[in-house]
Parts: C-alpha cells; sequence; structure tokens
C-alpha cells in the first residue's frame, strides 16, 4: 500500500458511495470555510526535537478514562455509518476492537448497543439532549447495559448547521431504518423530543448521576467553557467544531487547544478533533496538550472501502506516530508538549 494511502481516501470513495452520501461525510455547514481550513491549521504546528535521547523503546499505549487503549487515537462518533457500509457501526466496532483502539458511537446509531457491545469493542455512547431529558433515559439505560464506558454530551448542536445541498440529500435518499435504532418506537413524534437549547452545566451532572458513567462535554473551544465543564463535573473535554458541520467560521481545534488546555489545569481529560489526518497530526494534537485525538471522516472514507481498512488506518497511523515520536526525541507521544516550537503566524 502507497505509504501516503490514508490522503487518497476520500476521493475514492467517490467511486463507491452514491453522491449524497459522500457529500454528507465530506461537507461543512455554510460555505465551508471552517471545515476547509481544518486540515492545514495542523501544518502550522512546529516541532523542536530532542536529540541524543534513547529512543529504542517507544510507548503508544494511552489510559482514557482508566481504560488502556493502543494508542491515544479514537474514533469520533458519526451519523449513517451504515450508509458507508451495509454492516455500519458493527463492522466499524469489529475494526476498532481489533485495534485495541476506542470508538464513540452516535446516539443516531442504526446498530443496537448491544450488538455493538458484543463485539468486544471499548466504546463510548456520544448523546443529544431532547427538551424533556427524561426521554434520553431509556437509550442511555441501554448503552450502560451494552457496556458503555462513557457518556460524551455534545454542546455544539442546539440546531443542526445548515448545509448547502446542491442535489437529494443523504435524509432522502437512504433507507430510515439505518439510524436511530436505539431510540423508544415513535421517539420523535413525542412531545419534548426536539434537540434542547438549554443545556446547561446541570445536564452534566445530571448526566453522570443518570448513567453513573464519566462524562464527557464534546464541542469547546473556548478556555472559560471549559473551565464550566470542569466545575459541572465533567472528566474530559473534547475540543471540537464538529467538523466544521456546526458554525461556520467557528474557529479551528488547533488554534485554541493549548488554551483549553491550560485552563483545564489536568483537572480533566483533554481530547481533540477537527482535520487530524496522519500520526504526525497528532503527535501536533499532543504537543498542544490534548490526551487524545479522534478522527470523524477519515474511519468513514476507509470505512467505506471496507472494514479491514480501519484496521489499515488504525496500523498506519501508529507506525506515522511511532515514527514522529522517535524523531522528536520522545518515548511517548504524551511527552510531545516539551517539543512544541514557537507557532508560525497565521498564512504560513
Ligand atoms: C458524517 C458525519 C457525521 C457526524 N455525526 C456526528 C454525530 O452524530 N454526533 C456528534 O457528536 N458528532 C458528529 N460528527 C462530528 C464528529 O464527531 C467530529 O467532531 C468531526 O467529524 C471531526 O472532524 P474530522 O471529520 O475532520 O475528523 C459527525 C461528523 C461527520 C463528518
Amino acid at each position: 500500500m502507497d505509504a501516503n494511502w490514508l490522503e487518497g481516501l476520500e476521493a475514492a470513495a467517490r467511486h463507491t458511495l452514491p453522491e449524497p452520501v459522500h457529500r454528507y461525510i465530506r461537507q461543512g455547514a455554510g460555505a465551508s470555510l471552517t471545515a476547509a481550513e481544518a486540515a492545514a491549521s495542523w501544518d502550522r504546528i512546529r516541532f523542536a526535537p530532542h536529540v541524543l535521547r534513547d529512543v529504542t523503546e517507544v510507548d503508544l499505549g494511552a489510559t482514557l478514562l482508566g481504560t488502556e487503549v493502543s494508542a491515544p487515537i479514537g474514533v469520533a462518533p458519526t451519523t449513517f455509518q451504515r450508509a458507508a457500509h451495509p454492516d455500519g457501526e458493527l463492522a466499524m466496532a469489529r475494526a476498532v476492537a481489533e485495534s485495541g483502539a476506542l470508538m464513540v458511537v452516535s446516539s443516531n446509531a442504526g446498530t443496537t448497543f448491544a450488538d455493538i457491545g458484543g463485539t468486544g469493542v471499548t466504546w463510548w455512547l456520544q448523546a443529544y439532549l431532547p427538551t424533556d431529558r427524561a426521554l434520553a433515559e431509556p437509550l442511555l439505560r441501554r448503552a450502560v447495559d451494552a457496556g458503555a464506558r462513557a457518556v460524551v454530551l455534545t454542546v455544539d448542536t442546539p440546531v443542526v448547521g445548515t448545509k448547502r445541498d446542491d442535489g437529494p440529500t443523504v435524509w432522502e435518499t437512504t433507507d430510515p431504518g439505518w439510524l436511530r435504532v436505539n431510540f423508544d418506537r415513535g421517539y420523535a413524534e413525542r412531545p419534548g423530543a426536539e434537540k434542547a437549547l438549554d443545556i446547561g452545566p446541570g445536564d452534566i451532572r445530571w448526566l453522570a448521576s443518570t448513567t453513573g458513567l464519566p462524562v464527557v462535554v464534546k464541542g469547546v473551544l473556548r478556555p472559560d467553557d471549559a473551565r464550566r465543564c470542569v466545575q459541572a463535573g465533567a472528566s474530559a473535554v473534547w475540543v471540537s467544531n464538529h467538523g466544521g458541520r456546526q458554525l461556520d467560521r467557528a474557529v479551528a481545534t488547533s488554534e485554541v487547544l493549548e488554551s483549553v488546555v491550560a485552563a483545564v489545569g489536568g483537572d480533566a481529560e483533554v481530547y481533540v478533533d477537527g482535520g487530524l489526518r496522519s500520526g504526525t497530526d497528532v503527535l501536533a494534537a499532543m504537543a498542544l496538550g490534548a490526551d487524545a485525538a479522534f478522527l470523524g471522516r477519515l474511519p468513514l472514507w476507509c470505512l467505506a472501502a471496507g472494514e479491514d481498512l480501519v484496521v489499515a488506518m488504525f496500523d498506519t497511523l501508529a507506525t506515522q506516530l511511532r515514527e514522529a515520536t522517535r524523531l522528536a526525541g520522545l518515548s511517548r507521544p504524551s511527552q510531545a508538549p516539551g517539543v512544541l516550537a514557537p507557532r508560525l503566524p497565521f498564512g504560513l
């Protein structure tokens, strides 16, 4: 396989996925300004590598909320995995389990939590909360029963950011049975089932006590909000602009990560996503202080080409991360803040 094969996946998927599905995965909100700048923003991070250090042993392993994973790289929650692959989340879960990695499952999943848990994968549930919080309880219970080890509350989606579709959408052209199979029957028609517009710190406490699980808050882009999450009992803060799919012109995650890490001050774990496409990008994220990096589109493009490609993706990312860690003169990616070089001005 070509060493840069991960870079060609989006283009290759044009031949295998129907256009509405391909567009759904790649698109951003509005003019896609935030989506377009995500990957390039990681290119501006520079390292000042150590030399004269023994890098014989490199350990990529990480512990996230008490669970050991093979590398600090996880699969971010994405809706409609069954549009990318007939087995959807089940195929993703099998591949992630084989890689010893971690998967966050969208609450919109088209595969039952029990089936996902049955693969033995380490998984966390991603949740959106409805106006009537009690309506979420059955779904949360199913996730806990199926072995979810944390709940990720997505807080950047009070409404879904408008996308510019120039043809039929994925919602119009795919099987509705590929979505939301873990909700009670008739859920969407119940009063109070619409997405909550009033999510606040109290919901972090409520989720923790309802599920008994650690709560991760996903979609934070500001140090002051990160602090509010920690004060409300969040176990981790996830720096994300939802892959540029919510507020267009939202800042690139690489630009705010360091300030969030400083505000959290070690009181919670910090994760990041958005435009990460290589093991060197992951090392850059760790250099800015992240405990782990998550990938949304990249594993979806792999899944579209087959479950094996998801395993190959983790393998390639680990190889790249190991090489970059060694070349930086480190024995663990978590030491990367020590080799962060001064930032380049925007545009370079
Ligand atoms: C097709 C697609 C569907 C997504 N669905 C969800 C979702 O259901 N819940 C959620 O919290 N984030 C969702 N996201 C956002 C991802 O979790 C993640 O934040 C983003 O994709 C990271 O950027 P990247 O795709 O550049 O890696 C979705 C992203 C994509 C591309």
